[in-house]
């Protein structure tokens, strides 16, 4: 029989537990999100992140800048930013313009208060496997193998797709949890061979119905990151319908990953909150 990873209902109870937390902290969290310019994607993004963050009574401010805003601009925003007390976590909106230092940008951010994990210090401590601030994704994706009990450890856990977003801090966390990984990519060849021995396959690749049932292995877990849209409707990377009878366990699009990012943004801002009041107490 296969279970269905319902990413929803497990958000569900964390934005629960989380709620709870936040009631004995008695004091209100605060989350920035940049957007530079208007992208219709971008759009959608934060306003599931607005949605949530006010649900859960964080103090919530969407900055919008005009496409033409330079890098340093950016910056000084962001510096001040992070001087403010009542702001515990930072949210560039990709993707920047072009003509904007992306990655200078992402790295002004205070690492204890960059809620997406995608500075170089936090990356560094993903390495290390030290506790920091871990991209959202990847997290959820964590948390979603624990919740239903999926040994990590061990197992042959095999990534597609090595985004700085997804696969590659996955690919870190799945290593400190003792799994066997395997990341591949555009390049890699004989992708099939891979996949096949594959207890647990994660697809991050972007393409429809990427992964066919004759790609997978019995019994496996397949986690589907994919989100594309087709004709109005979205789909994950995974050819769901042929794939489900042959797995243990799948995470359904929509329904499953996305779900848990979004939780895992405004959990990143909880922790944020706490670990600079724990360094600022040193
Ligand atoms: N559910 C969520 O919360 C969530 C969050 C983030 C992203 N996503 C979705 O996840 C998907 C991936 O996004 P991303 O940002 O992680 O990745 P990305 O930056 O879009 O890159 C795609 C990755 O797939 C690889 N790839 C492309 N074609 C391939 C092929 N034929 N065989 C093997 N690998 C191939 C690329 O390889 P190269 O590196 O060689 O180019 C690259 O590493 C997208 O659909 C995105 O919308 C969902």
């Amino acid at each position: 029989m296969t279970t269905i990873l319902d990413g929803k209902k497990l958000r569900d109870k964390k934005i629960a537990f989380l709620e709870e937390k936040l009631l004995e902290l008695k004091e209100q969290l605060g989350l920035v999100v940049i957007q530079v310019g208007e992208d219709e994607a971008s759009n959608v993004y934060v306003k599931q992140k607005e949605k949530l963050a006010k649900k859960l009574g964080y103090y919530f401010i969407h900055k919008k800048f005009p496409k033409e805003t330079t890098t340093e601009e950016l910056i000084n925003y962001i510096d001040y930013l992070n001087s403010l007390d009542n702001i515990d976590g930072i949210i560039v909106q990709m993707p920047l313009p072009d003509h904007i230092d992306s990655s200078m940008v992402q790295n002004a951010i205070n690492s204890y208060k960059d809620v997406d994990g995608l500075t170089y210090i936090n990356h560094g401590k993903l390495l290390h496997g030290e506790e920091s601030l871990y991209p959202c994704t990847p997290k959820g994706i964590i948390d979603i193998l624990d919740e239903y009990e999926i040994p990590i450890e061990g197992a042959n856990a095999v990534i597609i797709g090595r985004s700085i977003l997804v696969g590659k801090p996955l690919s870190l966390m799945l290593t400190n949890r003792n799994a066997t990984v395997t990341l591949l990519h555009s390049k890699s060849k004989n992708i099939e061979y891979y996949t096949k021995n594959a207890d647990i396959l994660i697809a991050a690749v972007g393409k429809k119905h990427f992964i066919k049932e004759d790609m997978v292995k019995n019994k496996s877990t397949i986690i589907d990151v994919g989100i594309n849209r087709d004709n109005g409707k979205l789909y994950g990377d995974v050819d769901y319908e042929n794939v489900y009878p042959k797995v243990n366990y799948i995470t359904p699009v929509p329904g499953g990953v996305g779900p848990m990012t979004v939780y895992e943004l405004m959990n990143n801002v909880y922790i944020a909150h706490n670990m600079r009041k724990k360094v600022l107490k040193k």
